[in-house]
């Protein structure tokens, strides 16, 4: 898969809701019920992160899930890239990028939203191909305000923030023209998952997707 082919998917999934939650799971039998209730709540894309033993069974579940879209975040490695496949994701987030990485990527046909924080990880990236870009960490370095900046000399960059953002937050970055969607994990708070609270989860998921801008 080309890099191009792989932002224009990316593209298309941040389109589909204004939030993607970032989801750590610890307990693979509560993931299908997680991702119902995100998607009932109206985020049907869903990012499960590789930072639990339970992750890659995680998205086996959720990959069953009528509507939604699941993919894997915290990739890292070529090896992350070929488990997430098999678990059956269907897009890849990264915090980062290597050319290892998405080289591996880009030969499984992964598509991904590989990670840049700086105007020349930026660049690199576009130089590639990757008109996607995750922003990360966000709020860390430099907020709405640095990824406006960055737009300015480099329009084309399309971002997805992540780290730090928050229903407060949300709307300053879905306001700029170069950005598609956030990332998140507040709409999936531990407790609540820890709870099966699908309820509150499915609550917090309506008014996420509702932000705008
Ligand atoms: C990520 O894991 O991509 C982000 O760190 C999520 O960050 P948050 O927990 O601040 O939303």
């Amino acid at each position: 898969m080309t890099p191009e082919a792989a932002s224009q998917q990316t593209e298309a999934l941040c389109r589909l809701a204004p939030v993607i939650p970032v989801l750590t799971v610890k307990d693979a039998a509560k993931a299908a019920k997680l991702a119902e209730a995100l998607v009932k709540g109206g985020l049907p894309v869903l990012e499960v992160t590789l930072r639990t033993p339970a992750a890659l069974d995680a998205i086996r579940e959720m990959a069953q899930v009528e509507g939604g879209r699941v993919g894997a975040g915290s990739i890292l490695t070529p090896e992350h890239v070929a488990q997430v496949l098999e678990a059956g994701a269907t897009f890849g987030v990264s915090p980062g990028s290597t050319p290892k990485l998405l080289d591996a990527a880009e030969t499984a046909g992964l598509p991904m939203l590989p990670g840049a924080a700086t105007a020349s990880e930026a660049m690199a990236l576009l130089e590639r191909g990757y008109r996607v870009q995750k922003f990360f960490p966000a709020e860390q370095s430099g907020g709405a305000a640095a990824i406006k900046s960055i737009g300015a000399p480099v329009p084309q960059i399309l971002f997805c923030p992540t780290g730090g953002v928050t229903p407060a937050n949300a709307p300053t970055y879905l306001s700029l023209a170069n950005i598609a969607c956030v990332g998140g994990s507040w709409v999936a708070p531990e407790a609540l998952i820890e709870a099966g609270d699908w309820a509150a989860i499915e609550e917090l998921a309506r008014t996420a997707s509702q932000l705008a801008g």
